[in-house]
C-alpha cells in the first residue's frame, strides 16, 4: 500500500507498507546487496544507516547452492540479516549484462515467494536503448505476458512490474497504461541504466515523464538502477519514489567516491573534503594507502552516506515545497543534467496538472530555467484567459523596487488609474497587473536584480504580445502620466475581482460579486479580508497568498452559476454526513470531480444531486482521484451543518 502525504511538482512525500505490515517513508533507496560480496553487511545498512529496506538478486542465490539452500531454509530475511522490506531482482540485468539467462519466469516467481521476499520482480525483457522499434515493441507484449502471470501466481509476495519501451516514447507510455491495470503493487521503470551511464540525461526525462503519464499515481514508482546522489532530486522531481544503488559497492572497488556534482576518481582528487561519518578524521593520503579491502569498505560507506543524505534533503525539499529548486541546482553539475532539465520544459502541460495553486514560502529564481517551472506557464494561461483589463490604456513599470509593487509605486499607480491607465509591471512572470501584485506567486517571488538578458528579453515580448491580445490601445512610461487625471476608481474593488477571475474564472467571479459589494479590509495592513455580497460573506482573502478561501455562501453561488463538475467533487450519499460534520473527503468516496483541479484548489464538495454540502481544498489531482482506493482527496474546511 502506498499512501501519499505531502507533494511538490510531481514528487511525493510516501508511506509505503509491505503486505506484512512493514513500513518506510518514500523517496527512499534500496541498497543493492550481492549476496555472495557483502561489501557492507545487510545488518549494518539497517542499525548503521538507517536504511528499512534493501534490494538482492533472486537469480544469483538460486543459482548458488548453499544460498539456494540457506535460503529456502531460513528464509531471506534471516539469511541477510535484515529485519526491514527486501526486494529482489529476477535475473533481467543479468541478461541484460552478459546475455540469456536459463530460467523462466514462473521459475524465479515461485522462487521468490518461496524465500520470502517482500517485493518480487517479473522476469522481463530489458530494452535495450538502441532496439529497433519493432524488437522493443515485440520483447514488451512478453514482459506484458509475464507480469500477467507473476500476478495470479503472487500471493502474498508484492510484485515489480517493470514497464519498458526503450527510448519510444509512445511504447513507453502505452507499456505504463497497460501496467496501470494490472494488480501490480510497485511500478518500476527499467532499461534506463545504460541511458544514465551514457549521460543521457534528457532521454532519461522523456523515458520518465512518458511513463508517468500512463502508470496508476497511486503506486510508488521505482526508477530501476538509479541511485547516484547528482540524479535523485531530477528523479523525485518526476515521481519516482525508489531508487536503487548497486553503484556505491561497484564504484568503491574502483576507487570511486560519489558527490552530489560527480564521481570522482580517488587517484585524480586534490582533497578529500568531505566530513561524511566514513571520511572523517582521514587525509586522502591516508585513504589512497589503506589496503584495499579497507578503502573499498570506507569508499561504499561513504557513497552511501552521500545517497542517505541527499534523499534526506530531498525529501526535506519536498516537504517545503521546494524541489524544483534543489533539481535546478544539481542540474547545474553536469551539463548533460542541465540539457535534462531544459528538457523538462516540455512537459510542462503534464507538470502543470501536479503543481499546487499555492505553497508557503517564495519561490527563488535560480536561473533562466526557473521559468520552466509550471508556475509560470499556470500565471500566464489564466493571465491570458481570465484577466480583464480595467481600461484600455497601460503604464509599463519596471520590477526594480520591491514586492508587492503597489507598496513602492502606491503614488505612480494611483496618478496612472486617475488618467485612465492601468498600471503593469514587467517582471520575469511577463506582465503584471497591478490588480494582481499581491497574489501567489507574484508577490511570493524572489529574482536577482540583475536579471539575465533571456528572461529580460522573454518577459518584454510577452508582455507586448499580452497588450496586443488584451486589446490595449497605448502603453506608455511612468514619466509619460498626464498629471491631470480625474477618474475615479476603487483599487482595493479592482484587485478583489481580478484575484477572483484568476482564483474562480470569469463566470463564478460574476455569480460571487452580485449587487452591493462591500470589502472588509484589515485595519493594520489594510488588506482585504472579506468579500460580503448583497450581505453574504462569499469570499475571505487569505494574507499570506493573496488568494481567496472560498465561502458555503461563495460555494452555493458557483454552482447555481457554473455547471457541473466545474470546481466540485461529488461524493458519495455514505460519507455525506461525515463530510458536513467538516471530515475531509477520501477518495474512494468519490463519485465524480472536475478534470481540472490543481493541488490546493478551493473545491466544492457536492452530493450526487449537485447540492454543495462543503467547502475545502483539493489534496489529490483528478488523475490520482480516480483511480485511488485509498487516501485524502478533499481538506474539507467547513461543512453545511457549520453554518
Ligand atoms: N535493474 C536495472 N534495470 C532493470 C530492469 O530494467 N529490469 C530489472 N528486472 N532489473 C533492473
Ligand atoms: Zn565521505
Amino acid at each position: 500500500m502506498f499512501e501519499i502525504i505531502r507533494r511538490d511538482g510531481m514528487a511525493r512525500i510516501g508511506k509505503f507498507t509491505t503486505n506484512s505490515g512493514k513500513t518506510m517513508e518514500t523517496p527512499a533507496l534500496f541498497p543493492v546487496i550481492n549476496p555472495k560480496i557483502n561489501t557492507v553487511p545487510a545488518r549494518e545498512l539497517y542499525d548503521k544507516f538507517g536504511f528499512k529496506s534493501l534490494i538482492t538478486n533472486s537469480y544469483i542465490i538460486k543459482n548458488t547452492k548453499e544460498l539456494n539452500e540457506k535460503a529456502r531454509e531460513v528464509g531471506l530475511h534471516e539469511m541477510l540479516d535484515f529485519p526491514g522490506i527486501i526486494m529482489t531482482d529476477s535475473g533481467t540485468f543479468q541478461s541484460h549484462m552478459y546475455g540469456e539467462v536459463e530460467l523462466t519466469n514462473e521459475e524465479i516467481i515461485e522462487f521468490q515467494k518461496a524465500i520470502g521476499t517482500d517485493i518480487g520482480t517479473v522476469l522481463d525483457i530489458f530494452t535495450e536503448p538502441y532496439w529497433t522499434k519493432e524488437q522493443t515493441a515485440k520483447s514488451i507484449e512478453v514482459t506484458l505476458e509475464r507480469t500477467q502471470k507473476a500476478c495470479e501466481m503472487k500471493g502474498d509476495m508484492m510484485i515489480n512490474g517493470v514497464a519498458q519501451g526503450s527510448i519510444y516514447t509512445d511504447l513507453r507510455e502505452d507499456c505504463a497504461r497497460r501496467m496501470a491495470t494490472m494488480d501490480i503493487d510497485v511500478h518500476p521503470v527499467g532499461g534506463i541504466v545504460p541511458l544514465m551511464e551514457q549521460y543521457r540525461y534528457s532521454e532519461l526525462v522523456d523515458v520518465i515523464m512518458s511513463s508517468k503519464k500512463g502508470l496508476n499515481p497511486n503506486r510508488p514508482v521505482h526508477a530501476f538502477g538509479a541511485g547516484h546522489p547528482m540524479v535523485l532530486a531530477l528523479l523525485a522531481l518526476m515521481g519516482c519514489d525508489f531508487f536503487d544503488s548497486a553503484s556505491y559497492a561497484k564504484f568503491a572497488r574502483d576507487d570511486r567516491m560519489m558527490f552530489v556534482d560527480g564521481t570522482f576518481r580517488l587517484q585524480d582528487m586534490e582533497t578529500l573534503d568531505c566530513n561524511c561519518p566514513a571520511c572523517r578524521g582521514h587525509t586522502l593520503e591516508q585513504l589512497r594507502k589503506m589496503d584495499k579491502k579497507s578503502k573499498t569498505k570506507l569508499i561504499a560507506e561513504h557513497n552511501l552516506y552521500q545517497i542517505t543524505q541527499e534523499l534526506a534533503l530531498v525529501r526535506r525539499y519536498i516537504k517545503e515545497g521546494r524541489l524544483w529548486e534543489l533539481a535546478e541546482i544539481r542540474c547545474r553539475a553536469h551539463p548533460a543534467l542541465l540539457d535534462a532539465l531544459r528538457r523538462l520544459r516540455e512537459y510542462q502541460d503534464l507538470t502543470e496538472n501536479y503543481d499546487p495553486i499555492s505553497r508557503e514560502g517564495a519561490i527563488f529564481y535560480t536561473g533562466p530555467e526557473t521559468r520552466n517551472r509550471p508556475v509560470f506557464k499556470r500565471y500566464l494561461d489564466r493571465l491570458g484567459t481570465r484577466y480583464i483589463p480595467p481600461t484600455d490604456k497601460a503604464v509599463l513599470f519596471e520590477d526594480s523596487k520591491g514586492k508587492p509593487y503597489s507598496r513602492p509605486y502606491a503614488e505612480e499607480f494611483a496618478k496612472a488609474r486617475r488618467a485612465g491607465y492601468t498600471p503593469i509591471v514587467v517582471s520575469a512572470f511577463g506582465p503584471v497587473p497591478a490588480e494582481l501584485d499581491e497574489m501567489y506567486p507574484l508577490a511570493q517571488s524572489l529574482f536577482p536584480e540583475n536579471m539575465d538578458m533571456e528572461t529580460e528579453t522573454e518577459s518584454e515580448r510577452i508582455t507586448f504580445q499580452f497588450l496586443s491580445m488584451m486589446g490595449f490601445k497605448e502603453a506608455i512610461e511612468p514619466s509619460q502620466i498626464p498629471d491631470d487625471g480625474t477618474e475615479e476608481f476603487d483599487a482595493d474593488l479592482l484587485r478583489a475581482k481580478a484575484v477572483s477571475r484568476y482564483q474562480f474564472g470569469i463566470e463564478a467571479t460574476e455569480a460571487l460579486f452580485r449587487g452591493k459589494i462591500e470589502l472588509v479590509t484589515s485595519k493594520k495592513t489594510g488588506k482585504i479580508r472579506n468579500v460580503i455580497s448583497d450581505g453574504e460573506h462569499v469570499l475571505s482573502m487569505r494574507a499570506g497568498d493573496g488568494m481567496y478561501t472560498l465561502r458555503m455562501e461563495g460555494a452555493k453561488r458557483i454552482v447555481e452559476a457554473c455547471p457541473a463538475p466545474f470546481m466540485r467533487v461529488s461524493v458519495m450519499d455514505d460519507s455525506i454526513p461525515f463530510v458536513s460534520e467538516g471530515r475531509n473527503v477520501f477518495a474512494q468516496f468519490v463519485l465524480d470531480c472536475d478534470p481540472d483541479l490543481r493541488p490546493m484548489e478551493e473545491v466544492i464538495v457536492t452530493d450526487r444531486n449537485d447540492n454543495p454540502i462543503a467547502t475545502g481544498r483539493a489534496f489529490l489531482i483528478p488523475f490520482e482521484i480516480r483511480q485511488r482506493k485509498k487516501g485524502m482527496a478533499v481538506k474539507v474546511r467547513s461543512g453545511s451543518s457549520d453554518e
